[in-house]
């Protein structure tokens, strides 16, 4: 990935502007088919009113949801497929925000170039071996060309046995500075069952209320948690942009 040229807020405004990635990617197996998964955007979209409600700029990054979501004039919305193409909206959108919010369920695997097809694979008695390749972790990739006064923070979708352990294992593998724990229910639901943040100085949050949550009322609080951690960290004496 290449940076850009810095752009800092510092002495003009104060208020993030956010960029935020939502939705699932389709990754094509031929012209008719791809790899996909459940995730329906939802929480991504919650996300992006939020920010909206708070009068912070946000540019939404939005994958194949199935339909065309009526956003207010204030979201500006962009549109992706795939991974690799989530990826150059990354790139080409990061040095203008402050915070990326990555709650986009992005493939693990791409078919392999050499095997992709122009047309439809024929039906095959034999079955079909397919040959994946792995995508590159879109979220570290952007956290390991961040400035110092960006934060980055990412999801991660666990089984509730142990889903602070393997959020806890992305955020310091990510190098994130912020990553929010839900479990598996809360995918393709309007609800969150649980759902806490952790924070790269090992903070853990959680909502003061107790028990499911509608995803607005969730959403507005993770923005608001990680603007908080966002504040403090670009007004730590030990960051450069301080
Ligand atoms: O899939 P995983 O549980 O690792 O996802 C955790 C975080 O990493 C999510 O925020 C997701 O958007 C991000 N991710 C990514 N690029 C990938 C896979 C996941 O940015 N190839």
């Amino acid at each position: 990935m290449s940076t850009s040229q810095p752009q800092t807020m510092s002495g003009r405004d104060h208020r993030p502007r956010i960029l935020l990635t939502a939705g699932p990617t389709h990754e094509p197996i031929d012209r008719v088919r791809f790899l996909g998964n459940r995730s329906s955007g939802k929480m991504g979209l919650a996300l992006a009113d939020s920010a909206r409600r708070f009068g912070f700029p946000v540019t939404l990054l939005l994958g194949p949801i199935g339909y065309e979501p009526d956003l207010p004039p204030e979201i500006g919305l962009k549109r992706f497929t795939t991974a690799d193409q989530l990826c150059r909206l990354l790139e080409s959108c990061w040095s203008e925000h402050d915070m990326l919010v990555m709650a986009a369920a992005v493939s693990d695997f791409a078919m392999d170039p050499s095997q992709q097809l122009a047309g439809k694979r024929p039906r095959n008695s034999d079955g079909l071996d397919l040959h994946l390749v792995p995508t590159p972790d879109l979220v570290a990739t952007m956290a390991s060309i961040s400035r110092p006064d960006q934060h980055v923070s990412g999801f991660a979708l666990q089984e509730s046995s142990d889903l602070e352990q393997q959020a806890s294992r992305k955020l310091v593998q990510k190098k994130l500075d912020a990553i929010v724990a839900n479990s598996l229910d809360t995918m393709d639901s309007d609800q969150v069952h649980e759902g806490t943040i952790l924070l790269a100085d090992g903070t853990r949050l959680a909502p003061s209320s107790s028990g499911p949550m509608d995803k607005d009322s969730f959403s507005s609080w993770v923005l608001q948690t990680l603007v908080e951690d966002w504040r403090r960290k670009t007004k730590s004496p030990s960051n450069p942009s301080a």
